[in-house]
């Protein structure tokens, strides 16, 4: 291959992956030395191993020949070219090293070529154009904390959105309020006892939370006392008020869930998280559980479940509530039927191991599982997606493949569509008195870490100009980047003062890393400027294998995003990652790749290098929905 012209392969995108131009060379080399169509060719080249830019594994293409005449095959039939440098075997394995100056042409261009150009951003791609993703997550319950497990999902929730926008997905962030349920004729009798309206306007998730915890006092005590259970009555008789339609016990309710969300969306924009829809518990409309309930019928789904197994089904959920891992709508819902009257429903799943959920309560209100069931089939009629994500932790997961198995014995169309992204717990994150947090609380813990820190260092701290804004930023990046180091199935402990450590591969470490590029542009100014076009710049200056070695990363980073896109993952900054491997070679690149006092033209190329990583960088801090400070 003399030119530097490449055949197109499907599957091959070197507009936005440019190290696609690189496989694809690789995989002209291979069809001919080896027989085999460019297709599979191309789909066997993996990034190599540290040092190694590209390698192919050869056994992967179950040829006849022997592995070692198959390699000899390979380096001898390659010549190099303009995109190929070297190749070496090393079986069963053959190595290639890309040309550099290649390389830092088609990286550093596309990274400053504007989006316009080309449709997408550095980083993005298409690969999901047309195609639709529900993404359920955070979904906290009204009136209850707002605790570990909703700030995983958040985050995870987050990331995974932003991620499939960048394939080009369209993208439903949607946050499913627990905003139903017995507890709510408990919260209204309560806030007739406790409430205040100005408490309420001021901030009603604490309000909220402080009449429940009351008027669950109220109750608790009734029934210790063997008194008449006057308050658990009263919110029994409002709740089914509410299910039936009531308009003045609904007015209330539809005011606490209002001021709610107002609440969490302010704390949502501190995170940078926002929703596109606020769906909820309360919003599964009654026509999708009545249809879903006459499918069941129909199907032969629906079994009774006698008053001997909900007690012991009651216990379980019991022994779950004490442990604290049993969310509250189905609190209500273990209470449907403590005494065995009457006889509920439920859908025996015991030959997939799954148990024998009950889906609808004796006195024929809604449930949780139910409201799940008909809830999906209603988003599908509304979004038609393509997949659909739920963002739950893994307490819930019996409660999950419960439902989708359902759904399966429903024949619903979009059944392996859904997809359950579980993830472990995190510890360590009451307060002393042994309460929950709430999220506010947790952020300002964060912060009030970073702060700390911050002012070890009085000579830089007297020169931050926003500090209260600073070490909000990054507490709440070290937050995320602590969750995001965790591998997602598990759980980790909660550590302020090891998280907002600026060593280790902490968010305060990734955020420094990005104030140092910018700062670099600042101090060499206005002395040395890159020019607009970054054809006039001269790559071939950046001789030292440092610059080589994080151009190369750079180039990677549209790779990274569709991989994880495929993966579900959020474990972005998880060993090994590109982002923290960038900011570690970038810190040790200081002292070799100098711009300041060096002679312009090459002054000029380390500075558009370190201006590419910055872009980069922040690009994908915002991905991560980080913030990138620019001083600190
Ligand atoms: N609100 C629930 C809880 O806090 C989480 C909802 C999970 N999503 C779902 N579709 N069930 O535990």
């Amino acid at each position: 291959m003399s030119s530097s012209v490449l055949p197109l392969i499907e599957g091959a995108d070197p507009a936005n992956f440019p190290l696609d131009s690189f496989k694809v060379a690789i995989a002209v080399l291979l069809s001919k030395a080896l027989d085999l169509s460019l297709d599979t060719a191309f789909s066997g080249v993996d990034f190599g191993r540290k040092g190694v830019d590209f390698t192919v594994a050869v056994p992967r293409f179950r040829l006849k020949s022997k592995i070692p005449e198959l390699i000899e095959k390979v380096t001898s039939t390659f010549t190099p070219n303009h995109y190929l440098e070297q190749c070496v075997g090393e079986s069963p394995f053959v190595h290639f090293y890309v040309r550099t100056t290649t390389l830092f042409k088609l990286v550093l261009e596309r990274i400053h070529q504007s989006p316009a150009s080309n449709g997408v951003p550095f980083g993005s791609n298409w690969q999901g154009a047309g195609k639709k993703v529900v993404i359920e997550f955070s979904s906290p319950n009204i009136a209850k904390p707002f605790h570990a497990g909703h700030l995983r999902s958040t985050i995870i929730g987050t990331v995974l959105s932003n991620l499939f926008e960048a394939n080009g997905w369209d993208v439903i962030r949607m946050n499913y309020l627990g905003d139903w349920g017995k507890q709510f004729g408990l919260l209204a009798v309560g806030f007739k006892r406790y409430g205040s309206e100005e408490s309420l306007a001021n901030n009603a998730i604490m309000h909220l939370f402080d009449v429940y915890v009351k008027v669950n006092r109220d109750a608790a005590l009734e029934k210790e006392r063997g008194e008449p259970e006057i308050t658990d009555q009263k919110a029994r008789e409002v709740f089914r008020k509410m299910e039936s339609g009531d308009e003045s016990t609904l007015s209330l309710w539809r005011r606490f869930r209002e001021l709610s969300i107002h609440k969490y969306a302010e704390v949502y924009n501190r995170l940078n998280v926002r929703f596109d829809v606020y769906a909820g518990e309360s919003l599964v409309r009654s026509d999708h559980i009545k249809a879903a309930m006459a499918a069941l019928e129909a199907n032969n789904l629906l079994t009774d479940k006698t008053s001997k197994e909900s007690n012991n089904n009651w216990k379980e959920k019991k022994v779950a509530m004490s442990l604290g891992t049993l969310r509250t709508a189905e609190e209500e819902d273990a209470e449907a039927n403590p005494s065995g009257r009457g006889v509920a429903k439920a859908v025996d799943l015991n030959q997939w191991k799954l148990g024998k959920p009950v889906v609808q309560k004796p006195d024929g209100t809604t449930i949780y599982i139910m409201r799940d069931i008909a809830g999906v089939f209603q988003r599908y009629e509304q979004y038609k997606f393509d997949k659909h994500i739920y963002v739950v932790g893994d307490q819930q997961e019996l409660h999950v493949a419960q439902f989708f198995k359902i759904v399966s014995l429903l024949n619903a169309p979009f059944a392996d569509r859904l997809e359950h992204v579980s993830f472990g717990r995190v510890n360590g994150m009451s307060t002393r008195k042994g309460d929950v947090k709430f999220l506010d609380e947790i952020l300002d813990t964060a912060k009030e870490a970073m702060l700390a820190q911050m002012q070890q260092k009085e000579e830089k701290f007297k020169d931050i100009e926003d500090p209260d804004y600073t070490a909000d930023q990054i507490g709440m990046t070290c937050v995320k980047v602590q969750d995001m180091q965790a591998k997602r199935v598990h759980s980790y402990n909660f550590d302020p003062q090891r998280m907002t450590s600026f060593e280790g591969d902490t968010g305060a470490y990734l955020q420094y890393a990005h104030v140092r590029l910018c700062s670099i542009e600042r101090k060499v100014a206005p002395t040395v400027v890159v020019p607009s076009d970054p054809s006039q710049i001269n790559f071939d200056l950046l001789a030292e294998p440092k610059a080589r070695e994080i151009v190369f990363i750079l180039g990677t980073y549209p790779d990274v995003v569709s991989l994880h896109t495929r993966r579900h993952s959020h474990e972005y900054v998880a060993h090994p990652s590109p982002f923290l491997r960038l900011s570690h070679i970038i810190s040790s690149a200081w002292e070799t790749l100098i711009v300041m006092g060096q002679e312009h033209e090459l002054a000029q190329a380390r500075l558009f290098l370190y201006m590419s990583a910055r872009d980069v960088l922040g690009s994908a801090m915002r991905l991560l929905s980080l913030s990138p400070l620019t001083r600190m």
